[in-house]
């Protein structure tokens, strides 16, 4: 892993930026329209939380809009989007954020096999965020055309998953299969996005003190283990947001060991297909390391036949659409 350390040198970089948030009324989400608000960027957000997501908009004043959207719906999706749009003009920056754990286990012993079990955390955290990363995407490209700089012809997407998207985790079983979908998403989605200029990273919080962990707090505390607080989330996801609109040389004084892109240290660039581990308060990127590590856990005859399948897949011209072989 690379502990990425945060250069709040970037916030510039988000001045008069147009943000799409999901779940912004409380907990992470409503920290990270907070931070994005105070660096000059413009915030539409959804939330079903209509009350504290009205106080927070009117708290932060009119270039923080908040708009109802239940993103298991794709059409409150799509308002959200088209308001944000319509009032700006462009998005620049997607985050989607909106999710729900069911501390009710539908796999425990007393759990009634003959009642159809929730998949709110499905619906929310993996429905919720593939309709926001799919419209987002959408919008985003239409960026294309602009002028600028090359990271405002395109954009990014910063989805949340969770520790439990790449771990165990007991007792949450749903929760964590939307989670694992909520990398994997990552995963399915950042080649062929940043084709068109669009960047897709994701964060995974490690515990974070919001309503959603009041069940295990005492114990966690007791154990002295590490916790984020909401805003050390938030400054993760704007990390992934800044990391590419980072100084650039210019062609008067071009990229040198003396003048090299600056970024937040340990990022390395292009900053796109990472998972940002939050821990304590930082930011670890742990992908790159997953992936250098592939020979070891697959083996390295294996790991060399795979690259070949990987290459073809991703070779721009292949297509799993069998229709298009014709
Ligand atoms: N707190 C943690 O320890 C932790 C750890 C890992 C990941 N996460 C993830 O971080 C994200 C934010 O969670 P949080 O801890 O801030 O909890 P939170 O409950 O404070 O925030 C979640 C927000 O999503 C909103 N929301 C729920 N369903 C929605 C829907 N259908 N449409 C729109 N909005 C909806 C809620 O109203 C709330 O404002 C979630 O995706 C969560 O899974 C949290």
């Amino acid at each position: 892993m690379v502990h990425v350390k945060y250069n709040d040198e970037l916030l510039r970089t988000l001045k008069d930026k147009v943000i799409v948030l999901t779940g912004g009324a409380t907990g992470i989400g409503r920290a990270t329209v907070k931070q994005f608000h105070a660096a000059g960027a413009k915030v539409v957000f959804g939330d079903v939380a209509d009350t504290p997501a009205c106080e927070l908009a009117s708290q932060l004043g009119p270039s923080v809009d908040y708009i109802h959207c239940d993103t298991t719906s794709y059409q409150s999706q799509l308002s959200l989007f088209k308001t944000a749009e319509s009032l700006y003009g462009r998005v620049d920056i997607v985050v989607a954020n909106a999710g729900v754990a069911n501390h009710k286990d539908i796999f425990a012993p007393d759990a009634d096999i003959e009642i159809e079990p929730s998949m709110i955390e499905i619906d929310v955290n993996l429905k919720g965020a593939l309709f926001t990363a799919r419209i987002g995407l959408g919008f985003l490209r239409r960026n294309r055309e602009s002028g600028g700089d090359k990271e405002d012809r395109g954009g990014d997407i910063i989805l949340v998953s969770s520790i439990a998207g790449f771990k165990e985790c007991g007792g949450l079983a749903v929760y964590t299969a939307s989670k694992h979908g909520v990398v994997g998403l990552m995963r399915g989605l950042y080649l062929t996005a940043r084709e068109e200029g669009v960047r897709v990273n994701v964060v995974c919080p490690w515990m974070t003190k919001t309503r959603l962990v009041a069940g295990i707090e005492r114990g966690w505390y007791a154990l002295g283990l590490p916790v984020n607080l909401p805003e050390d989330v938030a400054r993760s996801i704007i990390l992934c947001a800044t990391a590419n609109r980072s100084h650039k040389p210019t062609p008067d004084s071009p990229q040198s060991p003396q003048n090299p892109q600056t970024t937040h240290p340990g990022a390395k660039l292009p900053f796109e297909g990472k998972i940002v581990w939050v821990a304590g308060g930082e930011s670890y990127e742990i992908e790159d390391a997953i992936q250098a590590l592939e020979p070891q856990w697959l083996g390295e005859e294996n790991s060399r036949v795979l690259a070949k399948g990987q290459a073809y897949l991703a070779n721009g011209q292949t297509s799993w659409d069998a229709e298009k072989g014709k």
